[in-house]
């Protein structure tokens, strides 16, 4: 998929116009604003560490690239001009490449209106032409609004690693969600 590439509009809860689209070079700086909040408020995803721009330079462009060949799919949702959310599914391989690993976030301010659903769909119907048939998630247990929202778009609780999670000293389960595509 080339970057930038728009994908579809909608209108948020709020009345907002949201474009969903592949990533491209301009998003770098908000990609770095982007992932950089999301550790700064400690949110629920893997990350727990703030990235350099040039670390980002790096992400961004082996993503980009890896778009380009079609080797994951990457929707991004676009308000005002600006990157506020992002969505990656990426193909496993050999015996597991019908399944695809799913990660997902918004920055602060833009949640709950219905786009990560809308960015989740979007990324599902992209990557079936990459040959997934199911689509894989790790949640932390006590993220209810991403599991709201997984259970929403059709996803199931399929799996759980006992303390596979360490947040801010505690543990807690990771749950594994899966839901087939096609
Ligand atoms: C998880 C996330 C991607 C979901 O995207 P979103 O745009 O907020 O999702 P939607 O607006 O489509 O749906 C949110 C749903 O959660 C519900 N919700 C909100 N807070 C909730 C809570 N504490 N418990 C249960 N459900 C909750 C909302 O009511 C809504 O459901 P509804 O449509 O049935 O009313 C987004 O909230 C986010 O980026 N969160 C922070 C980072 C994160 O947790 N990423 C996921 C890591 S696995």
């Amino acid at each position: 998929m080339k970057e930038g590439t728009i994908y579809r509009s909608f209108t948020a809860r709020d009345g907002r116009m949201v474009t969903l689209r592949a990533p491209r070079w301009g998003d770098l700086d908000d990609m770095l604003l982007f992932i950089n909040s999301l550790v700064e408020e400690k949110a629920m995803i893997m990350m727990n560490e703030k990235q350099t721009r040039d670390a980002e330079i790096g992400w961004i462009s082996t993503l980009l690239s890896n778009v380009e060949k079609d080797k994951i799919v990457a929707v991004v949702a676009e308000v005002d001009g600006r990157m506020v959310g992002s969505c990656e599914i990426v193909p496993k391989k050999g015996y597991l490449a019908h399944l695809g690993s799913l990660g997902i976030s918004l920055l602060d301010g833009f949640r709950e209106q219905g786009i990560g659903q809308e960015m989740m769909l979007e990324a599902e119907k992209q990557v079936r032409r990459l040959g997934v048939e199911i689509v894989d998630l790790e949640v932390f247990e006590a993220n209810a609004r991403a599991i709201h929202t997984y259970e929403k778009v059709g996803y199931k609780i399929t799996g759980r690693i006992p303390d596979g999670v360490k947040y801010e000293g505690a543990y807690m389960d990771a749950l594994i969600m899966t839901k087939r595509i096609a």
